[in-house]
């Protein structure tokens, strides 16, 4: 347990499988309004956890889930929304407000956010941030931190 009353659940991955099964576990403590935020660099292995909670989610074929890198945004219906933004492109997070992109945050839907480094300094206190760390070949540490209140 860290400070401020947030809690933080450490794994590690030993493949693509395994992150997406841990993507479809968070999935299940997800509620309308949550925002997932996903750090870590290039090819750790966000979408591929994204992919997981997109099934469970909005009930969805994994390989339709990509980085939705051009556009920054994809959103996915089914029993429920699911925004995926890719920031990887995105200047900073003035150009994330420029864009109105925050109003997603307000709304019905789940948000996941890729490369969520480039919005820190706006994310809401209620974000999940998932930060996932490159150990080896196949070998992925997922740490999750999250606020004891509500998603
Ligand atoms: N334990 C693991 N967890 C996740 N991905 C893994 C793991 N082991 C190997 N991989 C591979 O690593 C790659 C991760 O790619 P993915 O597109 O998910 O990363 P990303 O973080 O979204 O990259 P980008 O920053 O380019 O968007 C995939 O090819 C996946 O198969
Ligand atoms: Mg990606």
């Amino acid at each position: 347990m860290s400070k401020g009353g947030s809690k933080k659940v450490n794994k590690v991955s030993s493949s693509a499988g395994e992150t997406q099964r841990f993507g479809a576990c968070l999935a299940s403590e997800l509620i309308p309004g949550s925002l997932v935020c996903l750090f870590g660099g290039l090819g750790t292995g966000k979408t591929t956890l994204i992919k997981g909670v997109a099934r469970r989610l909005v009930g969805i074929d994994p390989r339709q889930v990509v980085s939705p890198t051009f556009t920054y945004l994809s959103s996915y219906r089914g029993k429920i929304v699911l925004h995926h933004f890719d920031l990887y492109r995105l200047r900073d997070h003035e150009d994330f407000l420029e864009r109105g992109f925050d109003e997603y945050f307000d709304c019905e839907g789940v948000c996941c956010v890729e490369w969520a480094e480039k919005i820190e300094p706006i994310l809401p206190a209620n974000a999940l941030k998932v930060r996932i760390k490159h150990l080896g070949q196949n070998r992925r540490e997922l740490s999750v931190e999250y606020e004891e209140s509500p998603i």
